[in-house]
């Protein structure tokens, strides 16, 4: 069925983001037929661009881009929808042109999609609502990252929160885009077998990962101002905590699951500079090889940029986190994400309490494993013991029940941004985050990062293709447990 007609304002609408996510995703949706015809899709920029020449813009953006043949019957469907607005966000341009475009009736959803730095997030907001253009029906949406830090963020969400209302607020995280992401509710709230193990007395501890095989390259400025901690933990990675660590929320409903999660960000531990350097590390990556080439280090990408090394930026980051509540209390979660690591690798693991006693000897057994693979490979995984075959003796060994998801569903997996986008047309903001999150999340965030400053903790080498530094392997051994990969 397709989504009620919509205007699409997007700012920043020749950006990165648009071509190579947004656009994308956009076409995927309209060749499923979920748009009407009327429905269109508005690009902001700063740059002069004729009509014509935005319209090849986004064929170029598309081909080569978009899943199976490029569809031509798709694309002039597509290409009818597309306006370039142009606009400088900065200065006080007047806006009335962005008007001529978008339905004055109010029979289109109005979306305005914020693919900008977030330092005009507010800025933008302030000037929609001064040019009259933003309804009671409107929509905003605003990319990561909302703000640098606690304080930065807040006044984003106050200066966007003066126009529009927090239900009108779309704040992307687009790992809560990802199909095994949103598994996880299904796995967790829809069998009755894992929830009686899914607490303290079960659980050893939880791993969480997210390795990149990826650099920073044409990104380095923005890494250098920003480092791993605040690029992928504050939002990716803490989502991802919340998700697997929350509470079963009553239904379905957005504010259900956000009011679970917000309670798991205010339950976890602040790490204080006392003993920060027992539960983080930071890492950052020298010369390697990753998939079989060699590759340059952070510093070499920053090429004759402003002593790259000063800042000591993190391109990786371990830590210990810890939920003080009733059920995960005594159950560390480690996290660790970096770039240039051995390979791309999301996945969650949960692993159980050795047996109690074990009748079999001196045999080792490995205690259960359930992995929740999130990419590049999606699906869940179960080790349990089992008997290798055999008349003699009685040797064990741990296997895997093993789900692929792609294989068992034979549909490839959509990107996230699909059904992000959706979810903002439909109006269901259960895959975005809410302003207490973003804070909360904010506000463990900056404890670390202050933590770090006052004692001092420097980033340790590790070479590109990797698996991080020694000491994010040590973070573990020191507590008698090991990171689940490598194996
Ligand atoms: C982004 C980060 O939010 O997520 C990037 O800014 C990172 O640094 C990316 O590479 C990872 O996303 P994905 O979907 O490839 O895991």
């Amino acid at each position: 069925v397709p989504v009620a007609p919509f205007d699409l304002v997007i700012f920043g609408g020749t950006g990165d983001l648009a071509q190579r996510k947004l656009l994308p995703a956009l076409f995927h949706r309209d060749s499923d037929g979920q748009f009407s015809d009327d429905s269109r899709i508005v690009a902001v920029s700063r740059g002069e661009m004729e009509h014509a020449a935005y319209v090849d813009w986004v064929r170029e953006a598309l081909i080569g881009r978009i899943d199976g043949e490029f569809d031509e019957k798709v694309w002039s469907r597509f290409a009818q929808r597309l306006h370039h607005v142009q606009l400088d966000l900065a200065d006080g341009d007047d806006w009335s042109a962005l008007a001529a475009p978008l339905d004055a009736e109010g029979r289109r959803t109005r979306v305005f999609y914020l693919a900008t730095a977030p330092s005009l997030f507010g800025t933008v907001a302030g000037r929609l609502d001064a040019a009259g253009l933003v309804d009671a029906n409107a929509r905003i949406v605003l990319e990561k990252p909302v703000g640098h830090d606690f304080d930065s963020a807040r006044a984003i969400n106050d200066a966007v929160g003066a126009v529009f209302d927090e239900s009108q607020i779309y704040r992307i995280d687009h790992y809560l885009g990802k199909e095994t992401v949103q598994n996880v509710l299904a796995l967790r709230f829809g069998n009755s077998l894992f929830e009686p193990l899914w607490a303290r007395g079960a659980v050893d501890h939880v791993q969480i990962t997210v390795a990149e095989d990826i650099g920073v390259g044409q990104r380095f400025d923005f890494y250098q101002r920003t480092g791993a901690l605040r690029d992928m933990v504050q939002n990716h990675m803490l989502q991802l905590l919340c998700m697997v660590a929350m509470e079963a929320p009553a239904s379905m409903h957005h504010d259900d699951i956000r009011n679970e999660k917000i309670k798991v960000m205010r339950a976890l531990k602040p790490i204080t500079a006392e003993g920060v350097d027992r539960v983080s590390v930071r890492g950052r990556y020298t010369a390697g090889i990753v998939d079989r080439e060699p590759v340059a280090g952070y510093a070499e990408e920053g090429g004759t940029r402003d002593a790259p090394a000063e800042a000591d930026t993190e391109t990786f980051v371990a830590l210990k986190a810890e939920i003080d509540n009733w059920r995960w209390n005594g159950t560390p979660f480690y996290l660790r994400t970096g770039k240039r690591m051995a390979r791309k690798l999301s996945e969650i693991v949960f692993q159980f309490k050795p047996v109690p006693h074990s009748i079999f000897g001196e045999q080792p057994l490995e205690p259960n494993r359930l992995v929740l693979s999130l990419q590049p490979e999606e699906g869940v995984q179960l080790t349990l013991m089992t008997k290798e075959p055999g008349p003699g003796g009685f040797r064990m060994r741990s296997l895997p029940l093993n789900l692929n998801f792609p294989d068992a569903f034979s549909v490839t997996y959509p990107d996230a941004y699909e059904r992000l986008l959706m979810e903002v047309l439909r109006g269901n903001p259960a895959l975005f985050m809410r302003r207490d999150e973003i804070e909360a999340a904010w506000q463990w965030i900056d404890r670390i990062i202050d933590s770090w400053a006052s004692r001092g903790v420097r980033t340790h080498e590790y070479m590109a293709g990797s698996w991080g530094p020694t000491d994010s392997f040590v973070l573990l051994d020191r507590d008698g447990r090991r990171w689940a990969q490598p194996i």
